[in-house]
């Protein structure tokens, strides 16, 4: 076995640093979530995809879950602008994208049109509803999408754990480095308390490497902050994951919390950083009560093996249980709910802000400390 071939053969290199864009008098000032998204384009991790999304692609993409050229993808990758901002702009220009008035791309423009945002809603998000963040996200950005392939005339700075930051290349690199031929990937956008370690570690007697990557973007405000994550997983590798067997970096895209679609995403994008094997547990990528406990694994059936190139692992809701006294899941512990730890999010956020420790059993020492620390400087 070798690392996972990339997403639709190989991996897309968008990035030119040398790019002269003296002679491009127009320009487009776009928001963090297309900011970020253009890095990820531009450095392959959304390969196939070189651009952002054409109307033909948008409506393949919502509703067969496919490109049009066929490979599987789940999330439309848009550039959403406001009338007044394309009102000016011509089919066939080159567009200087800029954030914070700094120029970080060109985007060749081939094509404006108007999204069906309600349409797009119901099919990638289940829902309409503004109280779900990513359809919240979807409706308040603009209302007229430009479409075409883009450059990366300029690497967005990073302000914090900059060494965490690896393209696609880096980590496959990285990864051969240590003599892996299987990877599981792991996204998360929260602390790795008990349970996601144990899944981790679950996965990873199967396979040579874990490659602990969380998601680092935009995520809704009640999230723990991505620096007090970062500290948090360093100390837990540190003292619990054996060093030549983990590969932490970040994937600096904007959470969706798209729920099943969201871990089709999350897998293909693994698969070009060089994963084999991607975790999905319960209620991937969810929100409130928007999606079921396992409709997230249930999605991979609409497709073929061959279609995914890489293999999903599925892990049910985990947690320790006091009668089995250790870790262990819907699937391996016979008692009741009396004798499970199992705290929800909100609860657990909660607690943290309080200075108060959740039990040893939900979240080891050292990562609590962190968080409460963590918590009291950003609250
Ligand atoms: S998210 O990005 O998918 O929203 P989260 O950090 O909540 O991130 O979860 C990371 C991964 O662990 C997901 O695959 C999720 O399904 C899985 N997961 C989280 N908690 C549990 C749990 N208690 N049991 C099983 N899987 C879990």
């Amino acid at each position: 076995m070798t690392l996972s071939q990339p997403h639709g053969g190989k991996l897309v290199n968008r990035i030119d640093l040398n790019y002269d864009v003296t002679n491009l008098n127009k320009a487009i000032e776009i928001d963090k979530m297309a900011l970020s998204d253009l890095e990820l384009i531009a450095n392959g991790a959304y390969s196939p995809i070189n651009g952002f999304f054409g109307k033909e692609d948008y409506e393949s993409v919502i509703h067969q879950m496919k490109l049009k050229d066929g490979n599987v993808w789940s999330i439309p990758i848009t550039l959403p602008v406001s009338p007044i901002q394309s009102s000016d702009l011509k089919v066939g220009e080159k567009v200087k994208l800029t954030f914070e008035d700094e120029v970080y791309g060109v985007l060749e423009l081939q094509e404006i049109y108007e999204p069906n945002k309600e349409v797009e809603a119901e099919n990638v998000y289940k829902t309409t509803e503004l109280a779900h963040p990513g359809v919240k996200k979807l409706f308040d950005r603009g209302s007229v999408y430009l479409g075409g392939p883009i450059t990366l005339v300029k690497v967005p700075e990073k302000s914090q754990f900059e060494s965490f930051y690896l393209s696609p290349i880096e980590t496959r690199k990285a990864f051969e480095n240590r003599g892996w031929k299987t990877v599981v990937g792991f996204q998360t956008r929260n602390p790795v308390h008990r349970a996601h370690e144990y899944i981790q570690k679950a996965a990873l007697e199967i396979v040579d490497g874990l490659f602990l990557n969380p998601l680092v973007g935009e995520t809704k405000s009640d999230d723990i902050p991505a620096d007090v994550r970062m500290e948090s997983y360093q100390v837990l590798l540190e003292n619990y994951y054996p060093e030549d067997r983990v590969f932490l970096a970040v994937f600096p895209a904007a959470m969706r919390y798209a729920g099943p679609r969201e871990a089709i995403f999350h897998a293909m994008v693994r698969k070009n950083y060089g994963c084999t094997h991607f975790i999905v547990g319960r209620d991937h990528a969810g929100v409130g009560d928007y999606y079921g406990t396992y409709d997230a694994q249930l999605i991979f059936r609409h497709f073929t093996d061959e279609e995914l190139g890489i293999t999903p692992l599925f892990f049910e809701h985990s947690f320790y249980c006091k009668k089995c006294e250790g870790m262990a899941s819907t699937k391996t512990c016979p008692h009741g709910k009396e004798d499970r730890v199992i705290l929800s999010g909100t609860k657990v956020r909660e607690m943290l802000r309080n200075g108060e420790t959740p039990p040893p059993e939900f979240s080891r020492n050292e990562v609590v400390q962190v968080l409460i620390r963590g918590m009291k400087v950003t609250v």
